[in-house]
């Protein structure tokens, strides 16, 4: 049984970041892809950049690569992302636009990008990494020229173009209770008592094997106490190099307590991982002298966390 099939019982979807570029060229990966996972999120190609490379120009062709392979293998999508401050494509961030024309763009950009896929994704990553650690809002493009209200006034017109897409708020940092997610805490609840349409919040999940992850599940908890879902939506556990196996059983460790973690909490409806084999991971390119962060080996061989994480499934 594959890790979707086992989470299939719990009404979780198990699910994982997809490299475009993998998928068309790898038929190893393109296989894995489709047996072990109920749900996909594109790694790369809904970010703005791809999207509309140059300004009216829209190029939707990958991204519905990725739709179509998923309703074939009767996968959920998770989109990702509307509003960012990275992966923006360079006609916007040195187009020199005013905060009128930014705030115009920006409208329009969700408006386009989520009435494209309407019907087709179930959760929207709306805004994502708004905060810093200290739990201010992040110095951007968008609160720098919109003010802190373009976070509300994203979830609305996300929900003008498809009443029926679940819309989430996503962050790193904030699967323990900290100052990051105290404020994440704050802004769904005021955003909720305004009549904002926020669904869920997603944590992230990246992480190294030394990671203590002791309040995620009491954190979880409280957004759930909110009345809202919430996800494990980019998991991985990276490791300095090289790999051994005391590294390799505390990162099955930590990947089982971010699931164990949702298991628990009644409205966690998804853990995608960010990448599941370590042929393909964001990791070593960013972290000097990092990796093996997925949950199958290179080679697509099982890691401990690939059977913590099958164990965890089967005894929930
Ligand atoms: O597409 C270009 C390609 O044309 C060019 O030749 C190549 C040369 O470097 O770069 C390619 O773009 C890269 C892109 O990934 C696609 O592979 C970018 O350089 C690289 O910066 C980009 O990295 C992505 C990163 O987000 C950038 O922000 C990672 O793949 C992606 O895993 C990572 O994902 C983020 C989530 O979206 C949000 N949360 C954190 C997570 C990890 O950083």
């Amino acid at each position: 049984q594959s890790l979707g099939s086992l989470a299939k019982r719990l009404d979780l979807r198990f699910a994982t970041a997809v490299d475009m570029a993998a998928l068309a060229d790898d038929a190893a990966y393109r296989q894995k892809v489709a047996s072990e996972f109920s749900g996909v999120t594109a790694e790369n190609v809904m970010k703005w950049e791809v999207l509309e490379p140059q300004r009216g120009v829209y190029d939707w062709e990958q991204a519905d690569r990725l739709v179509a392979f998923a309703r074939e293998n009767r996968q959920t999508v998770r989109g990702h992302v509307l509003v960012w401050h990275n992966q923006l494509p360079a006609w916007l961030t040195e187009g020199n636009f005013s905060s009128q024309e930014l705030r115009a763009l920006l409208r329009r950009h969700i408006h386009e990008t989520v009435r494209h896929f309407r019907g087709k994704v179930w959760h929207w990553d709306v805004v994502n990494e708004a905060f810093n650690e200290d739990g201010t809002l992040r110095d951007t493009i968008w609160l720098r020229n919109l003010g802190p209200g373009y976070i509300a006034d994203a979830f609305r017109w996300a929900h003008e173009a498809d009443p029926r897409v679940r819309l989430y708020y996503n962050d790193y940092n904030i699967e323990n209770v900290n100052a990051k997610s105290d404020a994440v805490y704050d802004l769904v609840r005021s955003l909720r008592a305004q009549g904002v349409p926020i669904h869920g919040v997603g944590v992230q999940g990246h992480h190294t094997v030394g990671s203590d992850l002791a309040s995620m599940q009491r954190n979880l908890q409280r957004f759930d106490d909110l009345g809202v879902e919430t996800s494990v939506t980019e998991a991985d556990v990276r490791m300095v190099m090289p790999a051994d196996a005391t590294k390799l059983q505390a990162q099955a460790n930590v990947y089982s307590t971010m699931l164990e973690s949702c298991l628990a909490t009644p409205r966690c409806t998804s853990f995608t991982v960010w990448g599941f084999t370590d042929k393909y991971s964001w990791v070593p390119g960013w972290f000097d002298g990092e990796g093996a962060a997925n949950i199958l080996d290179e080679n697509f061989q099982p890691k401990p966390a690939y059977h913590a994480l099958r164990t965890d499934l089967a005894l929930a």
